[in-house]
């Protein structure tokens, strides 16, 4: 558990509904050492397991996802939601812990030859990451895990990714 990065991230209650916790990532961002301290900590796991491009969710999985591309040195790869990527795409929907939504990749962006990790800010019910390994399989690429900076322990994500012997790594647990 990395503490320091923890301890930046800020709970806002009864956001963007009333009972939601929401897990604020924007003081981890403003923080320079612990911004680093989340990328150093994936690069350290993922830098010898031979992957081929990093997959980022929209919107927040945009953010560790390139940085961790450029540290690693490899390409990096948007997951949209709907409407946004402009070349031809496969989509998959998905039901949230506040609304649904789907996601979208390019139909060329991944191949049989690639070795890919999945990575967003954070793990609730497990939706959005499930529609994304989906997406990546049906492209032909390997999955070396789901990584994401934050998972939320009462929500379904963890089971439902255990469930579906899906591994995953995440920084701090609430
Ligand atoms: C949040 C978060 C994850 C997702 C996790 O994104 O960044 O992508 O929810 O929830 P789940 O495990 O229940 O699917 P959101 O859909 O709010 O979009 P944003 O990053 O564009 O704000
Ligand atoms: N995405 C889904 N649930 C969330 C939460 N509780 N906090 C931040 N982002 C989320």
């Amino acid at each position: 558990m990395r503490e320091r990065i923890r301890s930046v991230i800020r709970a806002v209650p009864d956001y963007p509904k009333p009972g939601i916790v929401f897990r604020d990532i924007t003081p981890l961002l403003a923080d320079g050492d612990a911004f680093a301290e989340a990328i150093n900590s994936f690069v350290e796991r993922y830098r010898n397991a031979g992957l081929t491009k990093i997959v980022g969710i929209e919107a927040r999985g945009f953010i560790f996802g390139t940085a961790l591309a450029y540290a690693l040195g490899i390409g990096f790869v948007p997951l949209r939601k709907p409407g946004k990527l402009p070349a031809k795409t496969l989509q998959q929907r998905y039901s949230l812990e506040y609304g649904e939504d789907a996601l979208e990749i390019h139909t060329d962006a991944l191949g049989a030859h690639d070795h890919v990790l999945i990575i967003d800010d954070l793990l609730a019910t497990g939706g959005t990451v499930l529609a994304a390994v989906d997406l990546v399989k049906q492209t032909g690429a390997s999955l070396q895990e789901c990584a994401f900076v934050i998972s939320l322990d009462q929500l379904p994500g963890v089971d439902r990714l255990q469930q579906a012997a899906i591994p995953y790594y995440t920084l701090c647990r609430f």
